[in-house]
C-alpha cells in the first residue's frame, strides 16, 4: 500500500513525528524486556572476537556511525575507524584479521556504501549492516543483519532512519562491551533502562515543536548559519547544518565546539546565527566559554540544552530550545528532534520544496 501523509503537510514532518514510535519498535527487536539485556537479532554472533571497527556511510547514516564510534570506543574499548564511503577504497584502508566492517544505510542500495561492502568482504572482513530496508543489496551480503524498523522513508532528508540507526548502534555497542567483558550485567541493565526512556524523551522534544517553528523565522533570513557540539553531540551537529542546508538552501556548516577558534570564529558577525547543541553535563562549562566567544564578536546563538543548561547560560541568547534532561546516552537521539524541526520549519519559511529538495536524491545508486 502507499504510504500516505494523513494530517501531515509533509512525509518529512510525518516521519520526524513517528520518530517515538519507530525508535521503541526497534528497540523491542534488541532488547529482551524480561531480563533487560541487549538481544541481537537474526545471528548468533561472537562478537568478543572483535579486534577494530571499520565502520563506512554517507550523508546522515555517516553520522549516525560517527556517533557510534563515540560509543563502541568508550563503553567496549574497541578501537573505530570511520571514512565517508566514496573516499573508503581510494585510500588503501589497512583491514586487520579479525576486524568488523560495519555500514550503515537507510536505502541498502547507495553505491558508494555497497562498492566499500564488497571491498571488505573480498578483505576477509566480518560484514555487520545497519540497514533499514531488508530486502536491499546490503542486507543480503550482510554477515550480521541489524535491521532497523524505520519503516518506509519517503522525505528526502533521512530523520527516522537516523534515530533508529542511532538506537540500533547504542544496543551493539552494550553488547559489545557485554561481549568483551568491559560492562557486566548490572551496568548493561542500567544502559537498556536507559535506552528504554528515549521513546518518552523523543516525544518530550517533539512538544517543542509550536516554539521550534516560532522561532525559524529568526533563522530564515541568515545566509550562513553555524553549529556547534562536543563529544557524541558533535556529530549531531554536523547533522543539523546538513539538514538544515539540504531543504532550506542555507549555507551551514557544524563544527567541535572547541575548534570554532581555528576558523569559523572569523565568519562571526551579528548576521551569522550559532545553534549550540550542549546538554548540561562535565563539559558544559567548556562550551559556555565557546558561547562566550561567539558573543565577543556580536553573534547571536540559538543554545539547545536542559533545563539546567538553560538557567546556567540561556541568558542573552537570540532563542533557547528546551530538551528533557536525559542520559547522555540517549541525547544524541533526542538532539536530533530540534535540529530536525528547525530545518523543517525554516524550510517552510522559505517556501522550499521539504519533501524533494532540488538537486538530491533520496537513494544514490551512481559513484
Ligand atoms: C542521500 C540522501 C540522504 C542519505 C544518504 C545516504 O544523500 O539524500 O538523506 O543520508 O543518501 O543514504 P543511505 O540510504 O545509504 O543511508
Amino acid at each position: 500500500a502507499a504510504v500516505e501523509k494523513g494530517n501531515y503537510r509533509h512525509f518529512m514532518q510525518k516521519e520526524i513525528f513517528e520518530q517515538p514510535t519507530v525508535v521503541a519498535q526497534t528497540l523491542a527487536s534488541y532488547i529482551h524486556r524480561a531480563d533487560n539485556a541487549v538481544a541481537l537479532p537474526q545471528v548468533d554472533f561472537d562478537l568478543s572476537t572483535v579486534k577494530r571497527i571499520t565502520i563506512v556511510a554517507c550523508g546522515t547514516s555517516y553520522y549516525a556511525g560517527m556517533v557510534a564510534k563515540y560509543w563502541f570506543e568508550t563503553f567496549a574499548r574497541v578501537p573505530v575507524d570511520i571514512d565517508v564511503a566514496s573516499e573508503f577504497r581510494y585510500r588503501e584502508p589497512v583491514l586487520e584479521e579479525g576486524g568488523l566492517a560495519l555500514f550503515i544505510s537507510q536505502s541498502g542500495e547507495t553505491a558508494d556504501t555497497l562498492a566499500a561492502l564488497r571491498h571488505c568482504k573480498e578483505e576477509g572482513q566480518t560484514i555487520g549492516v545497519v540497514v533499514n530496508v531488508p530486502t536491499s543489496s546490503m542486507a543480503r551480503e550482510a554477515d550480521l543483519l541489524l535491521p532497523t524498523h524505520a519503516g518506509p522513508e519517503i522525505g528526502v532528508a533521512s530523520t527516522k532512519a537516523f534515530t533508529c540507526q542511532l538506537a540500533v548502534l547504542a544496543a551493539l555497542a552494550a553488547h559489545l562491551a557485554v561481549r568483551k567483558g568491559r560492562m557486566d550485567r548490572a551496568e548493561e541493565q542500567e544502559v537498556v533502562r536507559h535506552l528504554l526512556e528515549a521513546p518518552a524523551a523523543l516525544n518530550a522534544a517533539l512538544d517543542f515543536d509550536d516554539d521550534i517553528a516560532s522561532m525559524a523565522h529568526l533563522i530564515a533570513p541568515a545566509r550562513d548559519v553555524l553549529y556547534l557540539g562536543r563529544g557524541p553531540d558533535y556529530p549531531l551537529a554536523l547533522e543539523g547544518a546538513l539538514k538544515l542546508k539540504e531543504i532550506s538552501y542555507i549555507h551551514a556548516e557544524g563544527y567541535a565546539s572547541g575548534e570554532m577558534k581555528h576558523g569559523p570564529i572569523a565568519l562571526i558577525d551579528e548576521s551569522v546565527p550559532v545553534i549550540v547543541l550542549a546538554p548540561s553535563g562535565p563539559l558544559f562549562e567548556k562550551t559556555v566559554s565557546n558561547m562566550q566567544e561567539v558573543r565577543a564578536r556580536g553573534g547571536k546563538i540559538v543554545l539547545i540544552s536542559d533545563e539546567e543548561g538553560l538557567a546556567d547560560a540561556g541568558e542573552g541568547c537570540l532563542a533557547t530550545i528546551a530538551m528533557p534532561k536525559v542520559h547522555p546516552l540517549i541525547a544524541p537521539l533526542v538532539y536530533a528532534v530540534p535540529v530536525q524541526l528547525l530545518a523543517y520549519h525554516v524550510a517552510c519559511a522559505k517556501g522550499t520544496d521539504v519533501d524533494q529538495p532540488r538537486n538530491l536524491a533520496k537513494s544514490v545508486t551512481v559513484e
